[in-house]
Parts: structure tokens; sequence; C-alpha cells
């Protein structure tokens, strides 16, 4: 950002402060009294998710103020760059194109890829009882939601498992009971050069599968690994890993679901993109709830935000969303390297209603600070028993509603403050479609989020400095020499646990 636009930025945020200022005296409550159109005129729509906005401690000037943010911010022409394939990855001299990998006018190298990949998901089907995807970060957590969020999609019979981690548990449980014969192992890695997922990777090979395949933005080391040319799926550098599940990072998932799934939920994607594209930022759900996020996290100064799908099958997503927003936004320095004198997004917590209800609900309703909170439901179809259905809303409502009215008792234990915000947001069924667009939607909002905050989303050096020291470490504790000049407690754990 230029010095210019800096200032800009600097000038409206303190407009922002002011109107977080004059709505911080004021409850909820106050501001639906004051305007009964208010629940109405602050739920938006997308393609497959409405979102309302009521219950946060926003009205129309909050909302004026964070647009003439995103002006300044030069919301449309980032926009605009990522959109065009710009080098909106600066740090590292990249685009960001992940939106190119869903929709009907993906390039022809990716359609080459998918077509690849449909045709093989074909011919191993009939050859295979299981998969097991070995990968961690982007390469985990987007299939893995998929597969779990999908389930009644899934390919009858066939097994899915995953591992990441590099504790021996959690490959030693992937390959538990599978037959090697009747096994496809998925090497999941955009560099092929992760410890944990080569270790692990290293481990499953040497226990027989009969296929193995990869996905990489560098096939020529996957094959150098022993992967055959034929069962290697690249993507591209100007894919970030947490933004790649869209490519054939989710080969698991065009192999393992039914009914074009794969195809569906790239579909579903594509439809909120061109909302996210064309939409006016006043109009713009990724949008809106960045700025409202932002001025939860900065206006209002709440460090954190709880994410609670009420839906069983979404209850991965909060530790997708860990990765995307805070791999993506937790930085200090903006684009052009100055030091923030805002953080660019809060820490992004959550767990799957109504469990979470019976677990930290009691800090939300009750502890010092107050956490707003994002709920989602799945408004279509659900499975199991059809009584169950009012119950899981009745829940998410209720608890939405008690955080804003609270109750007042005469002892102090039972008190409940209220005048808690949180939004309300609904997928119209948890179909392929919705679950593309509603993915889409977290990968825009973490977007304009970076784009308010002046950060360049698509770096992650953050990640590097522990992995190169445990780099150095490791020969310690594989029994070799210790790295010089550790500080003495590291010293004394390295000791300790050789
Ligand atoms: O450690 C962070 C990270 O680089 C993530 O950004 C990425 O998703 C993950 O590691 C896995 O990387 P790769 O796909 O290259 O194995």
């Amino acid at each position: 950002m230029s010095a210019t636009s800096f200032a800009a930025r600097e000038t409206t945020f303190a407009q922002v402060a002011r109107e977080a200022e004059r709505l911080r005296g004021r409850t909820l409550l106050d501001l639906f009294a004051a305007d009964p159109t208010r629940a109405k005129a602050l739920t938006f729509t997308a393609p497959h998710l409405i979102a309302d906005f009521s219950k946060q401690r926003i009205d129309a000037g909050a909302i004026a103020a964070l647009s003439s943010l995103a002006a300044a911010a030069d919301f449309d022409g980032y926009r605009a760059k990522l959109f065009a394939g710009e080098i909106v990855n600066t740090t590292e001299g990249r685009a960001a194109k992940h939106w190119a990998l869903r929709g009907a006018d993906a390039p022809a190298e990716v359609k080459d890829v998918q077509a690849r990949m449909a045709a093989f998901a074909q011919r191993i089907r009939p050859e295979i009882d299981a998969i097991v995807h070995l990968g961690i970060g982007g390469s985990d957590l987007g299939p893995r939601l998929i597969i779990d969020a999908l389930k009644p999609l899934r390919t009858r019979g066939l097994d899915i498992r995953f591992a990441a981690n590099v504790d021996g548990a959690d490959v030693a449980d992937a390959i538990e009971g599978l037959d090697p014969k009747r096994t496809l192992l998925i090497v999941v890695s955009k560099t092929f050069t992760t410890q944990e997922t080569l270790a692990n990777a290293e481990f499953v090979r040497a226990w027989g599968p009969a296929h193995i395949a990869a996905a990489t933005a560098a096939p020529e080391k996957a094959v150098a690994w022993g992967v055959k040319p034929e069962n290697v799926f690249a993507f591209w550098d100007w894919v970030g890993g947490r933004y790649s599940l869209w490519s054939s990072v989710s080969l698991v998932c065009a192999i393992a679901l039914r009914a074009n799934g794969f195809e569906r939920l790239l579909n579903g994607a594509a439809e909120m993109d061109a909302h996210f594209r064309a939409t006016p930022f006043a109009q713009n759900l990724p949008a809106l709830s960045a700025a409202i996020q932002a001025w939860n996290r900065e206006a209002l100064g709440h460090g954190s935000y709880a994410v609670i799908p009420y839906a069983e099958r979404l209850r991965l997503l909060p530790a997708y969303m860990q990765q995307l927003e805070m791999e993506s936004n937790g930085k200090r320095v903006s684009r052009d390297g100055e030091a923030l004198a805002r953080s660019a997004c809060a820490v992004t917590w959550g767990a799957a209603g109504t469990n979470a209800q019976h677990s930290f609900f009691q800090l939300l309703h009750q502890g010092v600070g107050e956490i707003p909170v994002e709920f989602i439901v799945n408004a279509g179809p659900q499975e199991g028993p059809p009584a169950h259905r009012a119950k899981v809303y009745a829940n998410a409502l209720a608890q939405a509603r008690a955080l804003m009215v609270g109750k007042q008792s005469a002892e102090p234990h039972r008190a409940f403050p209220g005048n808690r915000a949180s939004t309300m947001m609904a997928i119209d069924a948890l179909t392929p479609e919705a679950l593309g667009a509603l993915l889409a939607f977290y990968e825009h909002r973490t977007f304009t989020q970076a784009v308010l905050a002046g950060v360049n989303p698509f770096d992650q050096f953050g990640v590097e400095l522990g992995k190169e020291m445990a780099g150095q470490l490791l020969p310690a504790l594989e029994g070799g020499a210790g790295p010089e000049g550790v500080d003495p407690s590291t010293a004394a754990w390295l000791k300790r646990l050789r």
C-alpha cells in the first residue's frame, strides 16, 4: 500500500473507531428497539448461504464507516487484481488463482488434470477397498473436511483414512486392519518436501500398498520418490497450500464421492466466486462478513471468535478455518513490511454444537470478556431421526438469543450479562454445491480481511523458523551430536527425551 493509501486507511479507521465508541454504550436489544427493520436490513444472501448480522453490534453508521475503510484500503482494486491473476502474493512473486480451479472457465491445464483425475478414479475404484491419504495442513484439512461432510455421497465399502501427524500413532492407525493389496496410497504435498508427509509416506510405502498416487506442485519430486508419472496429479505454484482443496489435493474426493460430488463442489465455489467478484461491497456477503470480523477484532477489541457449526457433518470446519484464517492473516507487518497497528485477524476456534454447549459455552455466556460467535446451521434436509431436526435449530437459535438477551438474577452466579454478539448463518442444504460455496465464502472473507488490514494473506513465513529448528535439533534426538549453543531449557529436554 502506498503511503497515501496507508494514511487514508488510518483516517478512515479513526472514523470506524468513533462508530465503535458510539455503539459501545448501546445494547443489542436497544438497537433492535430503535429499528424494527433491523433483522431484515442486516440479513444478506449469496449463493447457497444466508447470514443475519443483526445480532452484531453494528448499524448503518458502522457499516458506512467500514465501507469507507474498504474504499480506503482499495478493496475494489485488490479484488480486481486477484481475479486478473496479478501477482497479489508479492513477497513470493506469485498470483493467487485458486478461483481458477473451479467453474466452467477453468484454464485448459486445470481441465486436463481434472479429466485425468476422473479417468484415474474410474479405473482405480474397482481395484481398491481403501484409500490412505497422507498430507498435512492445506494438503489435509480441506479433503478431510469434504470427505467427512459429504459422507452420504461416499462410495459404499470404500474405507478412507487420513494421517497427517508425525506422531507415528496417526499413520499406524491409518493402515490398521487394511489389506495393502486392496489399498491406494495418495501422497499429497505441494512442495513434496514436508517432513511429516514424507516420513508417513515412507512408512506406508514400506507396508506395500498395491497403488500409489501423488498430488503435488513438484511432480518431478514425486516421480523421483517413486510414483509412476501417470499417477502424479499436478497443481501449480499459484495455488496456495491452504487454498488448494479445489485441486488434485482432493483426488481422494474425486475417487470417493459419487454423483459427481467433487465437480459439484467446484461449481458451488464458482457460484460464490461470481457473487464475490461482481457484488458491490455493501451487498457482498464475504466482504461484509470480513468487515464485521475486523470490526469485532479491532474496533471492539475482541481477540477471538468462536465458530460453531450446528451440524455434525461440519465438525471439522473450525480446524480448516483455523489454518485458512490464521495462517493467512496472522501477520504483524503490512504487505510492504511496515509494522501493523492492528491485527489482521482474530483467533479462530470452535467446535460443533450442540456438543460445544456442554463444554465451553459457560465461558461464552458468563466469562468476563465477550467472545463473538458465528453459528452455522444446515437449513436443508437432515439425516437420521426426523425429530432431531427441530431440536438442532432450537438449540442454535436459543444460544444466540441467550447470548444477546441474558438473564437477570439476584444471585450473581445465576445471572447472564447478555448483550453478547453473534452471527447466524445457514447453508441451504448440505450438498456439495453449498459446501463449495461456504468454503469459497471463507476464502474470500479471509482475502478481504487481509485487504482491510493491508497484509499479504498468501505467504506463511511464520511457519518456517520452527521447521528449521526442528531440523537442527533432530540429530541430537536421534542419538547424534546436539547443536551448539542451545538454551539450557532446550538442552535439558534434548537430554531427557533422547
Ligand atoms: O507448515 C505450513 C505449510 O507450508 C502449509 O502452508 C501447507 O499447507 C502445509 O505446510 C503442507 O505443505 P505441503 O503441501 O508442501 O506438504
